[in-house]
C-alpha cells in the first residue's frame, strides 16, 4: 500500500483570534494545536510525510513543528507561504513539495481535537476520488463553508461570507458544513488549482472552489458525510475564536477523563483534571482534581498525584505520592518516595526510591539519594546526596557565586542540622554531622562532626 503524505495548514493570520501569537500556537491542555494535530497525523499508519505549511509567525510555527516532530519520533518539514493569500493558495504554494501521483491529505492546522477515528473513516471512503472532502451536520453552519447539494449530489461549497440564502437557498441543507479536511490526487489538483480564482467577497483563493471546478471536469468529487462512532461533530470543530479555543479546550479534557477513566485510572473531581493527550497514566493510577498533567509525563500505576498539582514532562513512578500543591518539571520521583505537600521539583532534580521532599523544599539538578529525606524548608540545587541523608528545616547548597554553578556531593547517612549553608563547591563525606546553623566552606571528612558557627555567648544583662 503506498502511503499518503498529510499537509497541514497553518500559515493563516488568525485574525479572530485577536492574540499576536500565531493561532497554531495557541494550546489545549498545554499543547499546541499544532503538535495535536501533528500526533494524530503521525500516529497513522498509512500517512507517510507531514507536511506543515507556515507563514504567519513562520519561524515561531516551524520550531514548534519540530518539537512536536522530534517529540514523536520524526523530522519535520514545513513550507513557506510568504502571503496568505487563503487556503487554495497555500495548496498551491504546497505542490512543488507534493511529487509523484498519489494523494494527499490536507488538514486546517486549527482544528486540535481530530482523531484518528475520524480521519481514517473519512479515507476509507475517499480513496480513489479526484477531489473528497469531509462534512458535517451542525444545527448551527456559524462561519462554516455550507454544503450546497442538489438531489443529494454535491454541487459546491460556498463560504459564510459568500453565502446568499436568496441563491443558494433552495439547494443548501443550511446544516451541513464543510470540516475543512480534504483528500486530493494530486493529478487532478495539478489541473485544476491553476483554475482558481479569488473572486469572492474575501479575495482569497480558497481551497474549497476546487470542488465546483472539479465538478466541472467531471471529476470522481466525494463530500462525505461525517457519521458513525467517533465521528462526532466535536472531533471535527475548527478553533478560530478564544470562545471557540475554550470550549475545544473543555472537550478535550472530557474526551481523555474519559479515557483515562475507561482504562482503570481513578478520577476524583474528573471534570477538574486536566490531562495531555501526549502524557501517559497509566491504568491504576489515582488523580486528584484539580490539577494539570502535560507534555511527556509518565505516571505508573500505583502513583497517587493529590490536588493542585502541575506535572510536567515528568516521570513519577509507582508507589509514588505527591501531596497537594506540588510542582514538578522535567524530574523523575522513583517508587516510594513522598513528595510535598507544597514542594518543587525543578529540571534534572531526580528523587530516589522511598526519600521524602516536604512543603516548601526545593530541588533542581540534584540527587536525593535512596531513603533520603529533605522536608521542610530546604534548597538543593547542583547536589548529589547519598542515601539515608536528613537535613534539617532550612538548608541551603550555595551552588551559585554570581557567575559558576557549583556542585555539593554528600555521602550516605549524614545529617545535615537545621539553618546550614553548604556553600560549593564542597564535599561532605559518609556519616558526617553538620551542626546546625553552620556555613559550610570545606570538605566534611567521613564520620566528622563540622561546626562553622559563632560560639554562643552568654553575658549578664544590663539593667
Ligand atoms: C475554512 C474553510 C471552510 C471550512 C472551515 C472549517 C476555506 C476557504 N474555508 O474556513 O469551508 O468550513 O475551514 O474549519 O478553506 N491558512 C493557510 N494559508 C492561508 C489561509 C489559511 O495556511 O493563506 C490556514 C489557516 O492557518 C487555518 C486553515 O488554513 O489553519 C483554515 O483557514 P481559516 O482562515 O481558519 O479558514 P475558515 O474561515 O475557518
Ligand atoms: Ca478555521
Amino acid at each position: 500500500m503506498t502511503s499518503i503524505d498529510a499537509l497541514i495548514l497553518a500559515a493563516g493570520k488568525g485574525t479572530r483570534m485577536v492574540s499576536p501569537r500565531p493561532k497554531v500556537l495557541q494550546t489545549l491542555l498545554g499543547e499546541t494545536m499544532l503538535t495535536l494535530v501533528t500526533a494524530t497525523l503521525s500516529s497513522m499508519p498509512r500517512i507517510g510525510n507531514v507536511l506543515t505549511l507556515v507563514g504567519n509567525g513562520a519561524d515561531q510555527v516551524c520550531a514548534e513543528a519540530g518539537a512536536a516532530a522530534a517529540r514523536l519520533g520524526g523530522t519535520a518539514r514545513c513550507i513557506r507561504q510568504e502571503r496568505q493569500l487563503g487556503t487554495g493558495h497555500a495548496l498551491m504554494t504546497a505542490m512543488p513539495h507534493l511529487p509523484g501521483d498519489g494523494s494527499v491529505l490536507v488538514v486546517n492546522g486549527d482544528a486540535p481535537l481530530l482523531t484518528t477515528d475520524v480521519l481514517n473513516r473519512f479515507l476509507d471512503e475517499a480513496l480513489g476520488a479526484d477531489v473528497a472532502f469531509l462534512s458535517l451536520m451542525l444545527d448551527d453552519a456559524a462561519s462554516y463553508g455550507r454544503v450546497i447539494r442538489e438531489h443529494g449530489a454535491v454541487r459546491a461549497i460556498v463560504e459564510a461570507k459568500d453565502f446568499d440564502p436568496a441563491l443558494c437557498g433552495p439547494l443548501a441543507d443550511a446544516h451541513e458544513v464543510n470540516t475543512g479536511i480534504y483528500l486530493f490526487s494530486l493529478p487532478a489538483v495539478r489541473k485544476l488549482l491553476p483554475r482558481l480564482s479569488c473572486e469572492n467577497r474575501s479575495g482569497e483563493y480558497y481551497i474549497t472552489d476546487l470542488i465546483s471546478l472539479g465538478l466541472a471536469d467531471g471529476m470522481d468529487v466525494r463530500g462525505i458525510r461525517a457519521e458513525g462512532a467517533g465521528c462526532e461533530a466535536s472531533a471535527l470543530l475548527g478553533v478560530n475564536t478564544p470562545a471557540e479555543l475554550a470550549a475545544a479546550e473543555d472537550i478535550l479534557a472530557r474526551r481523555r477523563a474519559a479515557e483515562l477513566l475507561a482504562s482503570g485510572v481513578i478520577l476524583h473531581a474528573p471534570q477538574l483534571v486536566r490531562v495531555s493527550p501526549l502524557s501517559t497514566v497509566e491504568g491504576g493510577a489515582e488523580l486528584s482534581g484539580p490539577c494539570e498533567i502535560c507534555g511527556d509525563s509518565v505516571i505508573r500505576s500505583g502513583a497517587r498525584i493529590l490536588s493542585h498539582c502541575v506535572i510536567r514532562d515528568a516521570v513519577i513512578d509507582t508507589g509514588v505520592e505527591i501531596r497537594e500543591f506540588c510542582h514538578i518539571e522535567k524530574a523523575e520521583v522513583r517508587r516510594g518516595a513522598i513528595i510535598g505537600p507544597y514542594a518543587r521539583l525543578r529540571p534534572q532534580a531526580l528523587v530516589d526510591e522511598d526519600a521524602h521532599v516536604g512543603n516548601f523544599v526545593e530541588l533542581k539538578k540534584t540527587h536525593l539519594g535512596r531513603g533520603s529525606k529533605a522536608n521542610h524548608l530546604t534548597y538543593l540545587g547542583d547536589a548529589v546526596i547519598g542515601e539515608g541523608v536528613n537535613f534539617g528545616a532550612g538548608t541551603i547548597t550555595c551552588n551559585y557565586d554570581g557567575k559558576n554553578k557549583f556542585r555539593t556531593t554528600i555521602g550516605d547517612r549524614c545529617f545535615i542540622g537545621s539553618n546550614a549553608a553548604l556553600v560549593a563547591p564542597v564535599t561532605v563525606g559518609d556519616d558526617a554531622l553538620v551542626g546546625a546553623g553552620s556555613v559550610i566552606v570545606e570538605d566534611v571528612p567521613a564520620g566528622k562532626l563540622a561546626l562553622g558557627r559563632g560560639r554562643q555567648v552568654v553575658k549578664d544583662r544590663r539593667r
